[in-house]
């Protein structure tokens, strides 16, 4: 938050910024969504619908899901206003003061504090650096109690990039169903995932652990649908109805002619969301070679979402202690906004986000490796 007012304050004062700090895809959303809603505009789709979500949407995320193996019909859905919502309605729909959610850390800032908003505690299960933050199963397992009530998975993960193996999620479904408590894995960027990987999704695992296995995904990074504020869940029926509950009482519905816009992109996937997913990729690779030629900065290729999370201690010195300091330095000195890694719960680095524009990545490295090679007032003090 203090990184996007500073990056409003040096715009308004006519300052160029490099905005590597946002999280949003720079493509349009696709030509068949936008259509869509305009002909749902003219049709008069405009009205409340059912709180669970069109029965087409719900039937083509079943579809989507069915056809990675899950058991799931419409029935196991919910349409929620961004994945942000379906996180935030399980969290108050199945937690109480006492209990506990096991996290693995890094993790994306709302995670741990919509357990808190819910009355529970976040327990964080660090994972390793050196391993790249790879989620594994082993530390979030021992992080588990009597208390545990959930273990909340993203992968691939905002901000690491890191990913979690099947073999992995399966060990933590496990032990999840065993203990009765919910594995929910946001899966919000299962199509950016690089270098010939594949995506692990719990929808493979839902008809062996079909009462506690939860997936929650998004339109806003796939299609580039970030302000149609659209995501979903799907579970069993007692989660869909239980986050349901919560829903009638905070949004209702989601957009009703937004939904006309993700029906659309589920009967006919769009060719811009391959494309962006192409984008991203080359970008990455960019990124990790620029990132590479920069001394003191160690960036492991994370292997999915479009974050690279490089450590940057080695920066640090007594003007500059930490990562706010450091982010806070590239926005001054350089003009490049990044985002603190103490904000995901892992001081030392910073995250860089690829999913802006090519010409904005590229002035943003060359900025960023002009001021840490020399050529700034930071580089320059370490120089001499
Ligand atoms: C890991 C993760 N989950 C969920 C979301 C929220 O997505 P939505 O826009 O669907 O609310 C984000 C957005 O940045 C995210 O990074």
């Amino acid at each position: 938050m203090a990184v996007s007012r500073r990056v409003a304050e040096l715009r308004r004062e006519g300052v160029e910024v490099f905005d590597l700090g946002a999280g949003e895809p720079d493509f349009p959303s696709p030509e068949t969504a936008v259509k869509a809603v305009q002909r749902a505009l003219d049709e008069g789709r405009t009205k409340y619908t059912v709180l669970e979500g069109t029965p087409e949407l719900r039937a083509g995320l079943a579809a989507r899901y069915g056809a990675r193996g899950a058991p799931w019909g419409a029935a196991n859905v919910l349409v929620t206003v961004g994945a942000k919502a379906a996180l935030y309605q399980l969290a108050k729909a199945f937690l109480s003061p006492g209990d506990e959610v096991v996290v693995p850390t890094p993790a994306w800032v709302s995670i741990p504090a919509q357990v808190r908003l819910a009355g529970a505690a976040a327990v964080t299960a660090p994972m390793a650096a050196a391993d790249g933050f790879a989620i594994r199963a082993q530390p979030l397992v021992e992080a588990m109690s009597e208390r545990t009530r959930a273990v909340i998975v993203n992968s691939p993960c905002n901000p690491t990039g890191a990913v979690v193996s099947i073999l992995d999620l399966e060990r933590i479904a496990a032990a999840c169903a065993e203990r009765n408590a919910l594995l929910i894995s946001d899966e919000t960027y299962e199509r950016f995932v690089y270098d010939g990987k594949r995506h692990a999704s719990v929808a493979s695992l839902a008809a062996r652990y079909p009462e506690t296995v939860v997936l929650v995904g998004s339109f806003s990074k796939t299609y580039a649908m970030t302000g149609w504020r659209l995501g979903y869940l799907l579970g069993a029926p007692s989660v869909v109805a239980a986050a349901a509950a919560v829903q009638s009482h905070v949004t209702s519905n989601a957009t009703s002619f937004a939904m006309a816009g993700a029906e659309a992109v589920l009967e006919s996937e769009p060719p811009e969301a391959a494309d962006l997913v192409a984008a991203c990729a080359r970008r990455r690779r960019r990124l990790l070679a620029e990132l590479d030629r920069i001394p003191g900065v160690v960036c492991p290729p994370p292997a999915g979402a479009f974050y690279a999370f490089p450590d940057v201690s080695a920066w640090f010195d007594e003007d500059c202690p930490d990562s706010v300091a450091f982010s806070r330095r590239l926005l001054d000195e350089a003009g490049v906004a990044t985002t603190p890694g103490s904000a995901f719960g892992c001081e030392g680095h910073i995250r860089l986000s690829y999913a802006c524009r090519d010409e904005m990545l590229a002035s943003g490295l060359e900025r960023l490796a002009g001021l840490l090679s020399g050529a700034g007032e930071a580089g320059r003090r370490r120089a001499g």
